[in-house]
């Protein structure tokens, strides 16, 4: 089984390309579903959760090309073939529940497995499944699969999310498209990616407004066309890397980064006394040389501290001057990372959601694993700031959500490497 290798060595300075985002690419794919015409998304990472994605709508009988080449992907659903998402592939990957809303609304019928736990919570179904049944779905679940069916296809509907959930919104989203009527999401998610798909649908024909706000209303159509997309920058690949100075020191400039797909992480990171800058390509981000100081987090839906910075920003905090608290607010157990950074010498005591961070003055690398893909970057950000080497075990989290991480870190000096054991 692979690991990766970080020497602690100082400071980092360069560039890094930041890819297109994975989650926005997990929800633009089945998008493909919802038409006959071909979908191409550019810009797409690659990810082996992209490959999987890949795999499950290939078994719905999506024709996929372009996945060997890199980042153009071309999609094309002619036909439903098959309308079961089985177990298999959805267990290894929760965003596989994103092909029930379309499948739902092009064919009227789907099962769906449900994906069970995973490392930071138990992720119910629940929001996605009330919405589509108040859009007259029929929804029961028989073992451990959910069976979906309408009476003659799915009907608009004023639908209330009780938590503003991505993936519902996104499910939702979807399934409006080619419902009967108009469907208003209220509450609706309002993340970046949630914007890249209403954009994307709209290039397909679909009657949309108000994505990026909490309310999004969608006028239902007959059918969706073809289109050409690009996937929207990964906000969690760039909040990553911008820690790779701030932790380990240096300069590093973050290609194609925007502010405005991260303000709250980027004010935390000025609050801990790191400069982050527009430059015409991206994000520059400076370590000014002092020790960064400690700031308190709180994980929130967009536009607040994104849960999926939060163990990476962990890592950072444990090197701060003072004391910090992260709060996680979104998932129930996703401090799996802070018993692995105490073996490195982190100082870090978890009570239910709250985490209270005490920098110290050096971490020391040790042999660490990750139960999750955030975690598993948490621990090499740690590696460049400690001192001797760290061993990350079961990379096989980091392949599916950071494209070429050890060329990106190596490309600004760290000395990491892959090794397979
Ligand atoms: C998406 C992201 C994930 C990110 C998360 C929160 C993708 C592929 N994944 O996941 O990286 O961490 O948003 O920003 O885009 N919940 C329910 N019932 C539901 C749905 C969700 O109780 O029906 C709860 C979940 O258990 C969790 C919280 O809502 O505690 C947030 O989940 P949600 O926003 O749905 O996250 P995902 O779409 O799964």
């Amino acid at each position: 089984m692979d690991s990766i290798v970080i020497k602690g060595n100082g400071p980092v300075n360069g560039q890094i390309p930041i890819a297109g985002a994975k989650n926005a690419c997990l929800t633009l794919m089945p998008a493909t579903l919802l038409s006959e015409e071909p979908l191409t998304l550019t810009n797409a990472p690659r990810l082996s959760d992209i490959k999987t994605m890949a795999e499950l709508l290939a078994s719905l009988g999506t024709e996929v090309a372009g996945l060997q080449d890199g980042t153009v992907q071309a999609l094309g659903t002619k036909e439903i073939t098959n309308h079961v998402a089985h177990y298999d592939i959805v267990r290894k990957m929760r965003a596989s529940n994103l092909v029930l809303g379309p499948m739902l609304a092009r064919m009227g019928h789907a099962v769906v497995s449900l994906p069970g736990g995973c490392a930071i919570g138990a992720r119910p179904m629940d929001i996605h499944t009330d919405a589509l049944e108040q859009m007259g779905a029929t929804i029961e679940l028989k073992d451990g699969y959910l069976h979906a069916k309408t009476n003659g296809g799915l009907k608009g509907a004023m639908i209330k999310l009780r938590f503003a959930s991505v993936g519902a919104t996104e499910n939702i989203l979807m399934a409006a498209t080619l419902a009967k009527g108009t469907t208003v999401i209220d509450n609706a998610a309002k993340e970046p990616e949630i914007v890249d798909l209403a954009e994307c649908l709209r290039k397909m024909g679909a009657q949309i407004e108000g994505e990026g706000t909490s309310r999004i209303e969608i006028q239902g159509v007959d059918r969706l066309h073809g289109a050409t997309h690009p996937v929207v920058t990964d906000r969690i690949e760039l909040g990553t890397y911008m820690l790779a100075p701030a932790i380990a020191g240096g300069e590093v400039e973050l290609l194609g980064g925007r502010r405005n797909l991260l303000e709250a992480f980027c004010d935390k990171l000025e609050e801990a006394d790191i400069s982050v800058t527009e430059t015409a390509k991206g994000l520059l981000v400076k370590n000014k040389g002092s020790r960064v100081k400690a700031v308190n987090v709180k994980t929130e839906i967009f536009p607040g501290f994104p849960t999926d910075l939060q163990a990476q920003m962990m890592a950072l905090l444990c090197t701060a001057e003072g004391t910090s608290v992260l709060e996680e607010t979104i998932f129930e157990n996703r401090f799996m990372h802070a018993p692995e950074l105490t073996r490195m010498g982190a100082n870090i005591e978890v009570s239910g959601g709250m985490a209270t961070v005490t920098g110290v003055d050096q971490l020391k690398g040790a042999p660490v694993m990750a139960t999750d893909l955030r975690a598993s970057v948490s621990m090499i950000l740690a590696g460049l700031a400690a001192e001797g080497e760290t061993v990350v075990s079961r990379v096989y989290h980091l392949d599916r959500g950071y494209e070429k991480v050890v060329r990106k870190f190596s490309g600004i000096g760290a000395q990491i490497e892959r090794i397979t054991t």
